[in-house]
Protein backbone atom coordinates (compact mmCIF):
# COMPACT_ATOMS: atom_id res chain seq x y z
CA UNK A 1 0.00 0.00 0.00
CA UNK A 2 0.92 3.64 -0.71
CA UNK A 3 1.53 6.22 2.39
CA UNK A 4 -0.62 9.01 1.98
CA UNK A 5 -0.09 12.47 2.78
CA UNK A 6 -1.79 15.57 2.98
CA UNK A 7 0.29 19.01 3.45
CA UNK A 8 -0.09 22.35 4.18
CA UNK A 9 1.95 24.69 2.07
CA UNK A 10 3.08 24.48 -1.26
CA UNK A 11 6.61 23.45 -1.68
CA UNK A 12 7.75 19.81 -2.63
CA UNK A 13 11.43 18.51 -2.80
CA UNK A 14 9.94 15.67 -5.03
CA UNK A 15 11.40 14.35 -7.86
CA UNK A 16 8.03 14.28 -9.52
CA UNK A 17 5.03 16.75 -9.43
CA UNK A 18 1.71 16.41 -10.21
CA UNK A 19 -0.51 19.23 -10.75
CA UNK A 20 -4.16 18.73 -11.05
CA UNK A 21 -5.76 21.08 -14.14
CA UNK A 22 -9.12 21.45 -16.02
CA UNK A 23 -8.03 23.48 -18.24
CA UNK A 24 -4.46 24.27 -19.92
CA UNK A 25 -3.88 27.25 -17.54
CA UNK A 26 -2.54 26.42 -14.98
CA UNK A 27 -3.11 27.41 -11.17
CA UNK A 28 0.20 26.02 -9.25
CA UNK A 29 0.58 28.96 -6.54
CA UNK A 30 4.47 28.11 -5.78
CA UNK A 31 3.97 24.41 -6.04
CA UNK A 32 5.85 25.01 -9.63
CA UNK A 33 8.60 27.46 -9.84
CA UNK A 34 8.48 29.73 -12.86
CA UNK A 35 10.35 27.78 -14.92
CA UNK A 36 8.83 24.79 -14.26
CA UNK A 37 5.44 26.37 -15.26
CA UNK A 38 6.83 27.71 -18.41
CA UNK A 39 8.06 24.99 -19.86
CA UNK A 40 4.85 22.71 -18.54
CA UNK A 41 2.70 25.16 -20.38
CA UNK A 42 4.65 25.42 -23.57
CA UNK A 43 4.79 21.58 -23.59
CA UNK A 44 0.98 21.72 -23.49
CA UNK A 45 0.88 24.45 -26.41
CA UNK A 46 2.51 21.69 -29.00
CA UNK A 47 0.43 19.05 -27.08
CA UNK A 48 -3.09 20.62 -27.63
CA UNK A 49 -2.86 20.12 -24.22
CA UNK A 50 -6.82 20.78 -22.91
CA UNK A 51 -6.96 19.55 -19.38
CA UNK A 52 -9.33 16.78 -20.26
CA UNK A 53 -10.69 14.25 -18.22
CA UNK A 54 -8.10 11.30 -18.23
CA UNK A 55 -5.14 13.52 -20.36
CA UNK A 56 -1.71 14.11 -19.73
CA UNK A 57 1.45 16.02 -20.16
CA UNK A 58 4.34 15.76 -19.01
CA UNK A 59 8.24 17.36 -19.03
CA UNK A 60 11.49 16.73 -17.34
CA UNK A 61 13.77 19.28 -16.82
CA UNK A 62 16.76 17.51 -16.03
CA UNK A 63 15.75 17.31 -12.16
CA UNK A 64 12.24 17.12 -12.21
CA UNK A 65 9.68 15.36 -14.09
CA UNK A 66 6.40 17.27 -14.01
CA UNK A 67 3.07 16.29 -14.68
CA UNK A 68 0.07 18.20 -15.47
CA UNK A 69 -2.98 15.18 -15.20
CA UNK A 70 -6.29 16.71 -16.65
CA UNK A 71 -9.95 16.55 -14.61
CA UNK A 72 -12.12 18.00 -17.57
CA UNK A 73 -14.39 20.26 -15.49
CA UNK A 74 -16.46 19.18 -12.98
CA UNK A 75 -15.16 15.64 -12.67
CA UNK A 76 -17.24 13.71 -10.70
CA UNK A 77 -15.80 11.20 -7.57
CA UNK A 78 -15.78 8.27 -9.62
CA UNK A 79 -13.94 10.24 -12.65
CA UNK A 80 -11.45 11.28 -10.41
CA UNK A 81 -10.82 8.02 -9.09
CA UNK A 82 -10.60 6.60 -12.27
CA UNK A 83 -7.94 9.73 -13.11
CA UNK A 84 -5.89 8.40 -10.23
CA UNK A 85 -6.17 4.75 -11.42
CA UNK A 86 -4.46 6.35 -14.82
CA UNK A 87 -2.17 8.75 -13.10
CA UNK A 88 -1.15 5.27 -10.97
CA UNK A 89 0.57 3.70 -14.30
CA UNK A 90 2.45 7.59 -14.78
CA UNK A 91 4.18 7.32 -11.37
CA UNK A 92 4.76 3.80 -10.33
CA UNK A 93 7.90 3.80 -11.08
CA UNK A 94 8.83 6.76 -8.47
CA UNK A 95 8.97 6.54 -4.69
CA UNK A 96 7.97 9.70 -3.46
CA UNK A 97 5.52 11.72 -5.95
CA UNK A 98 3.92 15.46 -4.71
CA UNK A 99 0.41 16.01 -6.06
CA UNK A 100 -0.83 20.00 -6.19
CA UNK A 101 -4.33 20.02 -6.02
CA UNK A 102 -5.90 23.97 -7.04
CA UNK A 103 -9.16 25.20 -6.05
CA UNK A 104 -12.09 25.21 -8.44
CA UNK A 105 -14.76 27.35 -8.36
CA UNK A 106 -16.86 26.18 -10.87
CA UNK A 107 -15.59 22.27 -9.29
CA UNK A 108 -18.94 20.29 -7.50
CA UNK A 109 -16.17 18.81 -4.98
CA UNK A 110 -13.93 20.49 -2.46
CA UNK A 111 -10.36 20.46 -2.97
CA UNK A 112 -10.13 17.82 -0.31
CA UNK A 113 -12.57 15.50 -1.57
CA UNK A 114 -10.99 15.87 -4.89
CA UNK A 115 -7.55 14.90 -3.42
CA UNK A 116 -8.95 11.49 -1.44
CA UNK A 117 -11.16 10.22 -4.28
CA UNK A 118 -7.87 10.70 -6.51
CA UNK A 119 -5.72 8.63 -3.43
CA UNK A 120 -8.53 6.04 -3.69
CA UNK A 121 -8.04 5.69 -7.41
CA UNK A 122 -4.15 5.56 -6.80
CA UNK A 123 -4.80 2.47 -4.32
CA UNK A 124 -7.17 1.11 -6.79
CA UNK A 125 -5.43 0.94 -9.30
CA UNK A 126 -2.25 -0.08 -7.80
CA UNK A 127 -2.92 -2.98 -6.83
CA UNK A 128 -1.27 -6.48 -7.51
CA UNK A 129 -1.13 -10.15 -6.27
CA UNK A 130 2.51 -10.88 -6.26
CA UNK A 131 2.91 -12.85 -2.94
CA UNK A 132 3.80 -15.79 -5.13
CA UNK A 133 6.47 -15.44 -7.46
CA UNK A 134 10.01 -16.02 -5.64
CA UNK A 135 11.42 -13.40 -7.89
CA UNK A 136 10.07 -10.08 -8.29
CA UNK A 137 10.98 -8.71 -12.03
CA UNK A 138 13.45 -6.06 -11.32
CA UNK A 139 12.16 -2.94 -13.76
CA UNK A 140 8.80 -3.40 -14.06
CA UNK A 141 8.46 -3.37 -10.30
CA UNK A 142 6.68 -0.42 -9.05
CA UNK A 143 8.82 1.58 -6.55
CA UNK A 144 5.97 3.94 -5.73
CA UNK A 145 5.87 4.24 -1.81
CA UNK A 146 4.57 8.17 -0.89
CA UNK A 147 2.17 10.38 -2.40
CA UNK A 148 1.85 13.90 -0.95
CA UNK A 149 -1.33 16.18 -1.21
CA UNK A 150 -0.70 19.71 -1.52
CA UNK A 151 -4.16 21.39 -1.43
CA UNK A 152 -4.68 25.13 -2.13
CA UNK A 153 -6.88 25.20 0.82
CA UNK A 154 -5.81 22.61 3.82
CA UNK A 155 -6.66 18.73 3.45
CA UNK A 156 -8.04 17.66 6.70
CA UNK A 157 -5.83 14.18 7.02
CA UNK A 158 -8.81 12.55 8.73
CA UNK A 159 -11.23 12.54 6.17
CA UNK A 160 -9.07 10.49 4.40
CA UNK A 161 -10.01 7.48 6.66
CA UNK A 162 -13.42 6.49 4.88
CA UNK A 163 -11.62 6.44 1.70
CA UNK A 164 -8.60 4.36 3.36
CA UNK A 165 -11.05 2.15 4.62
CA UNK A 166 -12.59 1.41 1.14
CA UNK A 167 -9.32 0.61 -0.66
CA UNK A 168 -8.30 -1.71 2.28
CA UNK A 169 -11.28 -3.86 1.83
CA UNK A 170 -11.60 -4.09 -2.05
CA UNK A 171 -7.80 -4.79 -2.08
CA UNK A 172 -8.54 -7.36 0.90
CA UNK A 173 -11.68 -8.93 -1.16
CA UNK A 174 -9.58 -8.84 -4.12
CA UNK A 175 -6.56 -10.77 -2.31
CA UNK A 176 -9.06 -13.39 -1.24
CA UNK A 177 -10.22 -14.05 -4.87
CA UNK A 178 -6.81 -14.36 -5.81
CA UNK A 179 -5.79 -16.88 -3.47
CA UNK A 180 -5.74 -20.32 -5.09
CA UNK A 181 -8.05 -23.00 -3.35
CA UNK A 182 -4.95 -24.74 -1.93
CA UNK A 183 -4.23 -21.79 -0.04
CA UNK A 184 -8.00 -20.66 0.71
CA UNK A 185 -9.90 -23.92 1.79
CA UNK A 186 -13.33 -22.99 4.17
CA UNK A 187 -11.23 -23.96 7.07
CA UNK A 188 -8.03 -21.44 6.29
CA UNK A 189 -10.81 -18.99 4.92
CA UNK A 190 -12.62 -18.84 7.89
CA UNK A 191 -9.72 -18.20 10.51
CA UNK A 192 -8.88 -15.67 8.02
CA UNK A 193 -12.35 -13.94 8.45
CA UNK A 194 -11.52 -14.31 12.57
CA UNK A 195 -9.16 -12.21 12.09
CA UNK A 196 -11.22 -9.35 11.83
CA UNK A 197 -12.75 -9.26 14.89
CA UNK A 198 -9.62 -6.78 15.99
CA UNK A 199 -12.30 -4.60 14.14
CA UNK A 200 -14.30 -5.08 17.05
CA UNK A 201 -16.57 -7.39 13.98
CA UNK A 202 -18.11 -10.16 16.46
CA UNK A 203 -17.03 -13.52 14.57
CA UNK A 204 -18.75 -16.86 14.95
CA UNK A 205 -17.29 -19.80 12.82
CA UNK A 206 -19.91 -22.83 12.29
CA UNK A 207 -18.17 -26.24 12.24
CA UNK A 208 -19.32 -29.26 9.84
CA UNK A 209 -21.36 -30.98 13.27
CA UNK A 210 -22.74 -27.68 14.25
CA UNK A 211 -24.40 -26.91 10.59
CA UNK A 212 -25.03 -30.51 10.55
CA UNK A 213 -27.19 -29.66 13.80
CA UNK A 214 -29.47 -26.54 12.47
CA UNK A 215 -30.20 -28.51 9.92
CA UNK A 216 -28.11 -26.82 6.78
CA UNK A 217 -28.53 -30.28 4.63
CA UNK A 218 -28.71 -28.37 1.86
CA UNK A 219 -25.13 -26.68 2.08
CA UNK A 220 -23.56 -29.67 3.21
CA UNK A 221 -24.66 -31.39 0.45
CA UNK A 222 -22.57 -29.33 -1.54
CA UNK A 223 -19.16 -29.83 0.30
CA UNK A 224 -19.59 -33.91 0.88
CA UNK A 225 -17.98 -34.61 -1.93
CA UNK A 226 -14.82 -32.86 -0.36
CA UNK A 227 -11.76 -33.67 2.12
CA UNK A 228 -11.91 -30.00 3.08
CA UNK A 229 -14.52 -29.54 5.26
CA UNK A 230 -17.25 -26.26 5.17
CA UNK A 231 -17.41 -23.54 7.56
CA UNK A 232 -19.76 -21.11 8.06
CA UNK A 233 -19.05 -17.47 9.40
CA UNK A 234 -21.46 -15.27 10.77
CA UNK A 235 -20.36 -11.97 11.30
CA UNK A 236 -21.52 -8.88 13.51
CA UNK A 237 -21.00 -5.16 13.18
CA UNK A 238 -23.33 -3.34 15.27
CA UNK A 239 -22.12 0.32 15.03
CA UNK A 240 -25.32 1.58 16.02
CA UNK A 241 -25.20 -0.24 19.99
CA UNK A 242 -28.79 2.07 20.82
CA UNK A 243 -30.19 -0.15 18.56
CA UNK A 244 -30.62 -3.73 18.83
CA UNK A 245 -32.40 -4.52 15.48
CA UNK A 246 -29.76 -5.04 12.15
CA UNK A 247 -30.00 -2.34 9.72
CA UNK A 248 -29.33 -5.31 6.87
CA UNK A 249 -28.55 -8.68 6.52
CA UNK A 250 -25.54 -9.95 4.31
CA UNK A 251 -25.27 -12.77 2.54
CA UNK A 252 -22.45 -14.09 0.25
CA UNK A 253 -21.66 -17.67 -2.02
CA UNK A 254 -18.29 -18.80 -0.44
CA UNK A 255 -17.39 -21.95 -2.76
CA UNK A 256 -13.76 -22.18 -2.87
CA UNK A 257 -13.26 -24.03 -5.52
CA UNK A 258 -16.10 -24.99 -8.14
CA UNK A 259 -15.25 -28.18 -10.16
CA UNK A 260 -19.12 -28.66 -10.88
CA UNK A 261 -19.20 -32.14 -8.64
CA UNK A 262 -20.59 -34.66 -10.49
CA UNK A 263 -21.67 -32.70 -13.35
CA UNK A 264 -17.93 -32.00 -13.61
CA UNK A 265 -17.36 -29.00 -15.34
CA UNK A 266 -14.94 -28.90 -18.52
CA UNK A 267 -11.27 -28.36 -17.79
CA UNK A 268 -10.80 -25.55 -20.11
CA UNK A 269 -10.54 -22.00 -17.33
CA UNK A 270 -11.77 -23.97 -14.67
CA UNK A 271 -8.96 -22.70 -12.38
CA UNK A 272 -10.70 -19.74 -12.57
CA UNK A 273 -13.66 -21.06 -10.18
CA UNK A 274 -10.88 -20.55 -7.52
CA UNK A 275 -12.73 -17.61 -7.32
CA UNK A 276 -16.10 -18.71 -6.94
CA UNK A 277 -15.94 -17.47 -3.26
CA UNK A 278 -15.90 -13.71 -4.63
CA UNK A 279 -19.51 -12.90 -3.28
CA UNK A 280 -18.26 -13.69 0.43
CA UNK A 281 -15.53 -12.13 0.10
CA UNK A 282 -17.14 -9.18 -0.80
CA UNK A 283 -19.73 -9.56 2.12
CA UNK A 284 -16.91 -9.95 4.71
CA UNK A 285 -14.96 -6.65 3.09
CA UNK A 286 -17.91 -4.69 3.04
CA UNK A 287 -18.38 -5.69 6.83
CA UNK A 288 -14.95 -4.75 7.22
CA UNK A 289 -15.00 -1.69 5.59
CA UNK A 290 -17.90 -0.23 7.95
CA UNK A 291 -15.88 -1.65 11.09
CA UNK A 292 -13.09 0.60 9.45
CA UNK A 293 -15.30 4.18 9.30
CA UNK A 294 -17.31 2.80 12.38
CA UNK A 295 -20.73 2.96 10.67
CA UNK A 296 -23.81 3.58 13.21
CA UNK A 297 -25.74 0.85 11.37
CA UNK A 298 -25.98 -2.50 12.79
CA UNK A 299 -24.91 -5.34 9.83
CA UNK A 300 -25.28 -9.32 10.13
CA UNK A 301 -22.95 -11.34 7.43
CA UNK A 302 -23.46 -15.01 6.57
CA UNK A 303 -20.92 -16.69 4.68
CA UNK A 304 -21.17 -19.99 3.72
CA UNK A 305 -17.75 -21.32 2.75
CA UNK A 306 -17.76 -25.25 0.75
CA UNK A 307 -15.68 -26.79 -1.61
CA UNK A 308 -17.73 -28.52 -4.53
CA UNK A 309 -15.92 -31.65 -5.90
CA UNK A 310 -16.50 -35.47 -7.52
CA UNK A 311 -15.88 -38.04 -5.15
CA UNK A 312 -17.53 -41.41 -4.55
CA UNK A 313 -19.05 -39.71 -1.29
CA UNK A 314 -20.20 -36.37 -3.30
CA UNK A 315 -23.95 -35.74 -3.83
CA UNK A 316 -25.69 -37.01 -7.46
CA UNK A 317 -27.69 -35.73 -9.84
CA UNK A 318 -31.17 -36.84 -8.82
CA UNK A 319 -30.41 -36.78 -5.04
CA UNK A 320 -32.94 -35.36 -2.64
CA UNK A 321 -31.58 -33.32 0.00
CA UNK A 322 -33.75 -31.18 3.04
CA UNK A 323 -32.63 -27.92 3.64
CA UNK A 324 -32.68 -25.88 7.01
CA UNK A 325 -35.87 -24.03 5.68
CA UNK A 326 -38.02 -27.62 5.86
CA UNK A 327 -37.85 -27.52 2.08
CA UNK A 328 -36.71 -30.40 -0.15
CA UNK A 329 -34.75 -29.71 -2.98
CA UNK A 330 -34.49 -32.48 -6.14
CA UNK A 331 -30.44 -32.16 -7.28
CA UNK A 332 -30.22 -32.24 -10.85
CA UNK A 333 -27.38 -30.31 -11.34
CA UNK A 334 -24.39 -30.52 -9.10
CA UNK A 335 -22.90 -27.43 -10.72
CA UNK A 336 -25.50 -25.40 -9.75
CA UNK A 337 -24.62 -25.67 -5.68
CA UNK A 338 -24.20 -21.92 -5.30
CA UNK A 339 -27.80 -21.69 -4.91
CA UNK A 340 -27.70 -24.60 -2.24
CA UNK A 341 -25.27 -22.86 -0.06
CA UNK A 342 -27.23 -19.49 -0.11
CA UNK A 343 -30.49 -21.14 0.56
CA UNK A 344 -29.24 -22.07 3.80
CA UNK A 345 -27.54 -18.93 4.77
CA UNK A 346 -30.64 -16.99 3.49
CA UNK A 347 -33.17 -19.04 6.10
CA UNK A 348 -29.71 -18.66 8.85
CA UNK A 349 -29.47 -15.12 8.89
CA UNK A 350 -33.58 -14.61 8.61
CA UNK A 351 -34.12 -17.27 11.72
CA UNK A 352 -31.25 -16.12 13.72
CA UNK A 353 -30.74 -12.62 13.24
CA UNK A 354 -34.73 -11.52 12.52
CA UNK A 355 -33.20 -9.50 9.52
CA UNK A 356 -35.70 -7.60 7.17
CA UNK A 357 -33.86 -6.55 4.41
CA UNK A 358 -30.80 -9.00 2.90
CA UNK A 359 -28.58 -8.39 0.09
CA UNK A 360 -26.68 -11.41 -1.42
CA UNK A 361 -23.43 -11.38 -3.29
CA UNK A 362 -22.56 -14.55 -5.56
CA UNK A 363 -21.01 -15.82 -8.65
CA UNK A 364 -23.58 -17.66 -9.55
CA UNK A 365 -24.53 -18.06 -13.50
CA UNK A 366 -22.71 -18.20 -15.98
CA UNK A 367 -26.41 -17.13 -17.98
CA UNK A 368 -25.87 -13.80 -16.14
CA UNK A 369 -22.59 -13.76 -17.32
CA UNK A 370 -23.35 -14.41 -20.95
CA UNK A 371 -25.73 -11.52 -20.15
CA UNK A 372 -24.18 -8.54 -19.00
CA UNK A 373 -20.29 -9.59 -19.69
CA UNK A 374 -18.13 -7.50 -17.93
CA UNK A 375 -19.94 -4.19 -17.57
CA UNK A 376 -23.17 -4.81 -14.98
CA UNK A 377 -23.66 -7.48 -12.41
CA UNK A 378 -27.18 -9.00 -12.35
CA UNK A 379 -29.72 -7.46 -10.13
CA UNK A 380 -32.90 -9.12 -8.49
CA UNK A 381 -34.93 -8.08 -6.29
CA UNK A 382 -38.76 -8.05 -4.26
CA UNK A 383 -38.13 -4.55 -3.74
CA UNK A 384 -38.55 -1.73 -6.34
CA UNK A 385 -37.19 0.91 -3.47
CA UNK A 386 -34.06 -1.42 -2.53
CA UNK A 387 -33.46 -1.80 -6.24
CA UNK A 388 -33.76 1.75 -7.00
CA UNK A 389 -31.10 2.52 -4.20
CA UNK A 390 -28.85 -0.37 -5.03
CA UNK A 391 -29.07 0.88 -8.69
CA UNK A 392 -28.04 4.62 -8.07
CA UNK A 393 -24.92 2.99 -5.53
CA UNK A 394 -23.44 0.76 -8.30
CA UNK A 395 -24.10 4.24 -10.49
CA UNK A 396 -21.77 6.37 -7.92
CA UNK A 397 -19.43 3.76 -7.09
CA UNK A 398 -18.66 2.49 -10.57
CA UNK A 399 -19.93 -0.84 -9.90
CA UNK A 400 -23.10 -0.88 -12.16
CA UNK A 401 -25.94 -3.25 -11.64
CA UNK A 402 -29.01 -3.50 -13.90
CA UNK A 403 -32.42 -5.55 -12.79
CA UNK A 404 -33.90 -8.69 -14.34
CA UNK A 405 -37.45 -9.94 -13.33
CA UNK A 406 -37.99 -12.46 -10.99
CA UNK A 407 -41.85 -13.42 -11.58
CA UNK A 408 -43.99 -16.20 -11.14
CA UNK A 409 -43.75 -17.47 -14.97
CA UNK A 410 -39.92 -18.18 -14.42
CA UNK A 411 -40.34 -19.45 -10.56
CA UNK A 412 -42.51 -22.29 -11.94
CA UNK A 413 -39.98 -23.50 -13.79
CA UNK A 414 -38.24 -24.66 -10.79
CA UNK A 415 -40.95 -27.08 -9.52
CA UNK A 416 -39.68 -30.51 -9.39
CA UNK A 417 -41.82 -33.60 -9.65
CA UNK A 418 -40.48 -35.01 -6.40
CA UNK A 419 -39.25 -31.97 -4.59
CA UNK A 420 -40.46 -29.08 -3.33
CA UNK A 421 -38.38 -27.30 -6.24
CA UNK A 422 -35.28 -28.64 -8.09
CA UNK A 423 -32.12 -26.86 -8.52
CA UNK A 424 -31.62 -25.66 -11.75
CA UNK A 425 -34.47 -24.63 -14.71
CA UNK A 426 -34.27 -25.34 -18.26
CA UNK A 427 -31.15 -24.11 -20.25
CA UNK A 428 -32.78 -20.71 -20.78
CA UNK A 429 -33.14 -17.54 -18.51
CA UNK A 430 -31.11 -19.43 -15.57
CA UNK A 431 -29.31 -16.27 -14.03
CA UNK A 432 -33.21 -15.61 -13.34
CA UNK A 433 -34.67 -18.85 -12.43
CA UNK A 434 -31.53 -18.89 -9.92
CA UNK A 435 -32.80 -15.92 -8.20
CA UNK A 436 -36.29 -17.40 -8.33
CA UNK A 437 -34.58 -20.21 -6.51
CA UNK A 438 -33.34 -17.74 -3.74
CA UNK A 439 -36.04 -16.08 -3.42
CA UNK A 440 -38.18 -19.21 -2.50
CA UNK A 441 -35.97 -19.00 0.60
CA UNK A 442 -37.05 -15.49 1.42
CA UNK A 443 -39.45 -15.18 3.66
CA UNK A 444 -42.84 -13.23 3.63
CA UNK A 445 -42.11 -9.43 4.18
CA UNK A 446 -38.26 -9.28 4.08
CA UNK A 447 -37.23 -6.89 1.51
CA UNK A 448 -34.10 -9.04 -0.38
CA UNK A 449 -31.75 -8.53 -3.48
CA UNK A 450 -29.87 -10.50 -5.16
CA UNK A 451 -26.35 -9.42 -7.43
CA UNK A 452 -24.98 -11.88 -9.38
CA UNK A 453 -21.22 -11.11 -10.15
CA UNK A 454 -20.63 -13.77 -12.30
CA UNK A 455 -18.33 -12.36 -15.40
CA UNK A 456 -17.88 -8.67 -13.13
CA UNK A 457 -15.97 -10.51 -10.16
CA UNK A 458 -12.80 -10.61 -12.67
CA UNK A 459 -11.77 -8.03 -15.09
CA UNK A 460 -9.44 -10.50 -18.00
CA UNK A 461 -7.79 -7.01 -19.57
CA UNK A 462 -7.50 -4.67 -16.99
CA UNK A 463 -9.05 -0.80 -16.45
CA UNK A 464 -7.57 2.35 -14.62
CA UNK A 465 -9.31 1.27 -11.44
CA UNK A 466 -8.97 -2.89 -11.91
CA UNK A 467 -6.11 -4.15 -12.63
CA UNK A 468 -6.16 -8.04 -14.26
CA UNK A 469 -7.55 -10.59 -12.05
CA UNK A 470 -10.07 -9.94 -9.11
CA UNK A 471 -12.11 -6.95 -9.11
CA UNK A 472 -13.76 -7.34 -5.46
CA UNK A 473 -16.95 -6.03 -7.19
CA UNK A 474 -19.51 -4.99 -4.89
CA UNK A 475 -17.65 -4.22 -1.93
CA UNK A 476 -17.88 -0.70 -3.42
CA UNK A 477 -21.49 -0.41 -3.90
CA UNK A 478 -22.22 -2.20 -0.46
CA UNK A 479 -19.84 0.38 1.10
CA UNK A 480 -22.12 3.26 -0.56
CA UNK A 481 -25.15 1.48 0.60
CA UNK A 482 -24.53 1.25 4.04
CA UNK A 483 -22.98 4.88 4.07
CA UNK A 484 -26.44 5.91 3.19
CA UNK A 485 -28.21 4.07 5.70
CA UNK A 486 -26.46 5.61 9.04
N1 LIG B 1 -19.92 -20.75 -10.25
C1 LIG B 1 -20.75 -21.04 -11.36
C2 LIG B 1 -21.16 -19.82 -12.15
C3 LIG B 1 -20.08 -19.08 -12.86
C4 LIG B 1 -19.78 -19.37 -14.17
C5 LIG B 1 -19.37 -18.07 -12.24
C6 LIG B 1 -18.78 -18.68 -14.83
C7 LIG B 1 -18.38 -17.36 -12.90
C8 LIG B 1 -18.10 -17.68 -14.20
C9 LIG B 1 -22.02 -21.76 -10.88
O1 LIG B 1 -21.88 -22.53 -9.76
C10 LIG B 1 -22.47 -22.64 -11.98
O2 LIG B 1 -21.77 -23.55 -12.29
N2 LIG B 1 -23.64 -22.35 -12.54
C11 LIG B 1 -24.15 -23.10 -13.62
C12 LIG B 1 -25.58 -23.44 -13.31
C13 LIG B 1 -26.18 -24.44 -14.26
C14 LIG B 1 -25.60 -25.80 -14.00
C15 LIG B 1 -27.67 -24.43 -14.06
C16 LIG B 1 -24.07 -22.25 -14.87
O3 LIG B 1 -24.36 -21.05 -14.79
O4 LIG B 1 -23.69 -22.77 -15.90
MN1 LIG C 1 -21.26 -24.49 -10.20
ZN1 LIG D 1 -20.38 -22.03 -8.49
Amino acid sequence: MTEFAFSAGSKSSAGTKVILTSGSNFNSAKFLSAEELSSLKSAARSQQFEGKAGSFVEVYNGKTRIVAAGTGSKPTALELQILGGKLYKKINAEANVAVYVPADKKASLSVAETAYNLALGIELGGYRFDKYFTKKPENSYPKLEKVEFFGETPIDAQGFNAYQAVAASVRYARDLCNEPANHLTPEIYAADIKRLEYLGIDITILDEGKLHDLGMDMLLSVSKGSVNSPRVAVLQWKGAKDRKEFDLGLVGKGVTFDSGGISLKPSANMGDMKGDMTGSAVVVAAVKAAALQKLPVNIAGVVGLVENMPSGSASRPGDVVASMSGQTVEIVNTDAEGRLVLGDCLWYIQEKFGVTKIIDVATLTGSTMMTFGFEYAGLFSNDDKLSAQLEKCGELSGEKLWRLPVTADYDKLIDSDIADMKNTGPRLAGGITAACFLQRFIKPGVKWAHLDIAGVDKDEKGHPLTPKGATGFGVRVLNRLLQETK
